[in-house]
């Protein structure tokens, strides 16, 4: 039996004072439906001693309610005859079970609140497949190129840019991986219980889907898709040569237009000068009619200078995307070593037929492999940006003249030796998302390094050698996925 004075304090509607301040935001209502009340009272004790601020009534103050042996339709009934005793326009408190509960008691503290804590949907309407079925790594499953939950993925992409841009690496990672989750679920989501027991599924990618869910717009992700910020940063980063730092630099130095940017051109690189000056015609997605075109004339221009050496598709093209920001070539001969000093004269050729906008070439740096960073590879290559010659009667971006239609398109040549191409080749297909995974895979659960060079055996001191993709995902244990399964 409890002391009386502190039986008066638990049934008091505010919580002691002292308690009120360990975690601002954190008030605790224990709704007893099924909790009973002396256990409600113990529970109250043992969350008031760790510091928690519980009310002993429900209020508009209450932040996190918590309910045991509770069914989720119950937890929404019990919340509707709740909140219509409160005045219109509160925020709703979120439902949760008692496992956030005791979690956050072990932990001394709040702990997040994730999806699995809460019970505020009903049971899903459509069945979806048990969760185990989602394995934890894109590179583990198929993600087709059109899926069904593209709003959903597009609004945590948003978010995963966004955090992008300020530098938060981890933030944008974890957005990409919920994301990227969704686009491999074979149905709609429609309920937020669907994504009980999803990987990579935190507090925060589920609010926002609740919200889409709910209102069919997030906040959030309005807020920030109208931002300066995000608006400026992603036209910045889309112009050629400009990455997220350069972006950011000139964001704060007040830079906001391309206007802006002309006026600062003494500053410019080479690569971003012809990145602006060709720049209305770069924003324009390239088609795969285009794509076609383009690899006949890389096709002409690498056999001419040397025969028998192959031109191959990759990037998102090859995953089957219908239009894309540049087209990547891959260029290798089945001879190794023949590929050396091969794509200068392929730019030589292809300049003369006066296809050559502008190039940088960058020489190959093929020292060791297998520290090779995580984006940057050691190829021999050519930024290039082509004049595509235009049908006639083509929509074009500025650049179209009476008889005279062209379009700059920009177009990565790759020149890899054969022996490491099928890692080249499975490295340039993407998608970005999909090879930063696929990484991680090989890092974390088979210890090796992987890269467009080659998988290495950091312990052994050994490379493997393949003649295929294939070979490559049978040597991790994957599944083979081909290109328009790597969506991811
Ligand atoms: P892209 O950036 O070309 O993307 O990289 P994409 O999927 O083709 O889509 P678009 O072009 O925006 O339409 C294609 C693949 O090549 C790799 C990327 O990691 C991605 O997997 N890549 C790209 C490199 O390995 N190194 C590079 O320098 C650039
Ligand atoms: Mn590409």
């Amino acid at each position: 039996m409890l002391p009386k004075r502190r039986r008066a304090r638990v049934a008091s509607p505010r919580a002691a004072p002292s308690s009120a301040a360990r975690f601002p935001g954190v008030t605790i209502y224990l709704a007893e439906p099924h909790m009973g009340r002396s256990r409600q009272a113990f529970l109250t004790r043992l969350a008031v001693s760790k510091g928690f601020r519980v009310l002993s009534t429900y209020s508009p103050e209450v932040t996190h309610v918590v309910m045991e042996g509770t069914s989720a339709e119950e937890a929404v009934c019990w919340q509707k005859r709740k909140t219509s005793a409160l005045p219109p326009g509160c925020t709703r408190p979120v439902l949760l079970d008692i496992s956030w509960f005791t979690e956050s008691m072990a932990a001394g503290q709040p702990v997040p609140v994730e999806c699995r804590h809460r019970l505020e949907v009903a049971v899903p309407k459509k069945k979806m497949p048990s969760p185990a079925w989602m394995l934890p790594y894109a590179c583990q499953r198929p993600t087709p190129l059109v899926h069904h939950n593209a709003s959903l993925s597009e609004a945590l992409e948003t978010l995963a840019e966004a955090a992008g841009f300020d530098g938060s690496e981890g933030r944008q990672i974890s957005f990409y991986r919920a994301a990227s989750v969704l686009k491999a679920l074979p149905s709609p989501v429609t309920a937020l219980s669907q994504l009980q027991g999803l990987p990579h599924f935190g507090e925060h990618s589920c609010r926002v889907v609740q919200e889409l869910l709910e209102h069919g717009v997030c906040d959030e992700v309005e807020r920030i898709r109208l931002s300066e910020r995000y608006q400026t940063m992603k036209l910045f980063t889309q112009i050629f040569g400009v990455g997220v730092r350069t972006a950011d630099q000139w964001y704060q130095k007040g830079l906001r237009t391309l206007d802006d940017l002309q006026e600062e051109s003494h500053r410019l690189t080479q690569q971003q000068k012809a990145g602006l000056q060709h720049h209305q015609d770069l924003s324009a997605l390239i088609l795969r009619s285009e794509v076609e075109a383009l690899q006949q004339v890389v096709e002409a221009a690498v056999t001419q200078a040397l025969p028998g050496a192959t031109v191959t598709l990759a990037g998102g093209f090859r995953r089957g995307k219908l239009q894309g920001h540049d087209v990547d070539f891959l260029i290798t001969h089945p001879q190794e070593g023949q590929e050396a000093g091969l794509l200068p004269r392929v730019m030589c050729y292809l300049k003369e037929q006066g296809l050559v906008l502008y190039h940088q070439h960058q020489h190959s740096q093929q020292g060791d492999l297998t520290k090779q960073s995580h984006t940057m590879d050691a190829f021999e290559r050519s930024f290039c940006i082509f004049r595509l010659p235009q049908p006639p009667g083509a929509a074009v971006g500025g650049t179209q003249k009476p008889c005279f239609a062209w379009k700059a398109v920009r177009v990565d040549l790759v020149v890899a030796p054969i022996s490491q191409f099928p890692f080249a080749l499975l490295g340039w297909t993407g998608s970005k998302h999909f090879e930063r995974e696929l990484r991680r895979f090989s890092r974390k659960e088979k210890g090796l390094c992987l890269n467009s060079h080659g998988l290495f055996d950091p312990e052994q001191k050994t490379v493997f050698h393949v003649a295929s993709e294939e070979d490559i995902f049978r040597l991790l244990d994957l599944e083979y996925l081909p290109p328009e399964q790597r969506n991811a």
